[in-house]
């Protein structure tokens, strides 16, 4: 029989992608999504995507009576856990809706798990718990450093999964930190659909680009780094996606904890995103250097070698392929809908 898999956030940016793999690579998946950051159209693109009906649950992590009427009908065998909330800004403005979504959400999901006797979960983390680093490409070993509330809950939900596992070994846990996440599905059919002015550079530059934003504004160029700009480890949205399949099939097949990085452990400035996404786009994409970002990290590249030798992970796709990934998904056949929450 199929393992099936409940997928929280499922509805969400890496969450789609993330569903999309795991039925290729032949999961029963259930998908538990509130909507408050996705559009339910996204629902009727994976079935187009996968040719096959999608089952979802419309629910809030945080409603333990819902969850565990969702573990009563289904047998899962593992749960793979997107759902939060994830923008650091909006951390700073209402820090106890992210302590309640991320960290009470995690605790309500983990004991209606533990109920039912499931007991094996694939945590979202961020490469956010590193702070700014030490040491550069960071290995998994360096210390865990809150720059915001957000990060904070990625720090409190690795150290609640890591002491649940020490006090009870029925539990089996995978951790992964992304480092920066971009591009879209080859198909264009799902990708990255902020709900507002986008925060992260790739979606802000692809506004620019589509003619919806004027300029973008790069945020400080005299960093030290080659030209001044930030540096960031950007990773293919389906290379993501490939590693939390990989994780998942490490926990069910070898009941094996692990906790890693998943980066390219290559670093590209804001100027070369900037540069490749003109090449994807043939678009002009005017930008200003403005002062730095309250808040930003000067490099974040991670020490990808860990994920490879635990999971077997490599990255397979380069930064141009994000950006015209990012770019077909722009200019593709989906329409952009507002999120539904
Ligand atoms: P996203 O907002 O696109 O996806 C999150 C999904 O969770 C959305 O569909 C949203 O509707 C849903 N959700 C939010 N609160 C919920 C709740 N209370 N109950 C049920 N569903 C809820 O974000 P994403 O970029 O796909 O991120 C997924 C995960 O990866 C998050 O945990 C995020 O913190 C983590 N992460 C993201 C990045 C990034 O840059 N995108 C980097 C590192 C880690
Ligand atoms: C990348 C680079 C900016 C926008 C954030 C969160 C982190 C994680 C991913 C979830 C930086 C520069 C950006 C713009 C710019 N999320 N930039 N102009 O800051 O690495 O990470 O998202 O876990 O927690 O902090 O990503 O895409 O915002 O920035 O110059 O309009 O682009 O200064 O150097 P970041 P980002």
């Amino acid at each position: 029989m199929k393992e099936h898999i409940l997928l929280t956030g499922g509805a969400g940016y890496i969450g789609s992608h993330t569903y999309v793999a795991l039925i290729d690579a032949g999961y029963d998946v259930t998908i538990l999504d509130n909507f408050q950051n996705a559009s339910r159209s996204v629902v009727d693109r994976l079935e187009k995507l996968t040719g096959k009906p999608v089952t979802v649950a419309d629910a809030d992590v945080r409603d333990a009576t819902t969850l565990a009427g969702l573990f009563s009908e289904h047998q899962f065998d593992a749960v793979v856990h997107f759902a939060a909330l994830k923008a650091v800004s909006e951390s700073v403005e209402r820090p106890l809706d992210y302590f309640d979504v991320n960290i009470s959400g995690l605790i309500n999901l983990l004991r209606v798990m533990d109920a039912a006797g499931c007991r094996k979960i694939v945590f979202s983390s961020s490469a956010t718990v590193y702070g700014v680093p030490d040491e550069t490409p960071t290995p998994e070993t360096a210390e865990f450093r809150a720059m915001n509330p957000y990060g904070q809950t990625k720090i409190s939900g690795e150290q609640i999964l890591n002491q649940l596992v020490a006090a009870d070994d029925r539990w089996h846990v995978g951790i992964l930190r992304y480092f920066n996440p971009a591009g879209a599905h080859e198909s264009h059919l799902i990708g990255e659909d902020p709900r507002d002015i986008p925060n992260n550079l790739m979606p802000y530059i692809a506004k620019v680009a589509a003619g919806e934003l004027a300029e973008l504004q790069i945020f400080g160029d005299d960093y030290d780094t080659p030209d001044g700009t930030g540096v960031r480890d950007y990773i293919h949205v389906e290379d993501l996606a490939r590693g939390h399949v990989l994780s998942l099939a490490t926990l069910l097949g070898e009941d094996q904890s692990h906790l890693v990085n998943l980066g390219t452990g290559v670093g590209h400035s804001v100027q070369e995103v900037v540069a490749a996404y003109k090449r994807a786009s043939n678009r002009d994409i005017p930008a200003r250097v403005v002062e730095r970002r309250a808040g930003d990290v000067p490099i974040y590249v991670a020490k990808a070698d860990k994920a490879e030798e635990i999971l077997g992970f490599r990255t397979q796709k380069t930064l141009d392929d994000m950006c015209a990934s990012s770019w077909g998904w722009i200019v593709g056949p989906h329409s952009s809908e507002e999120p539904d929450g």
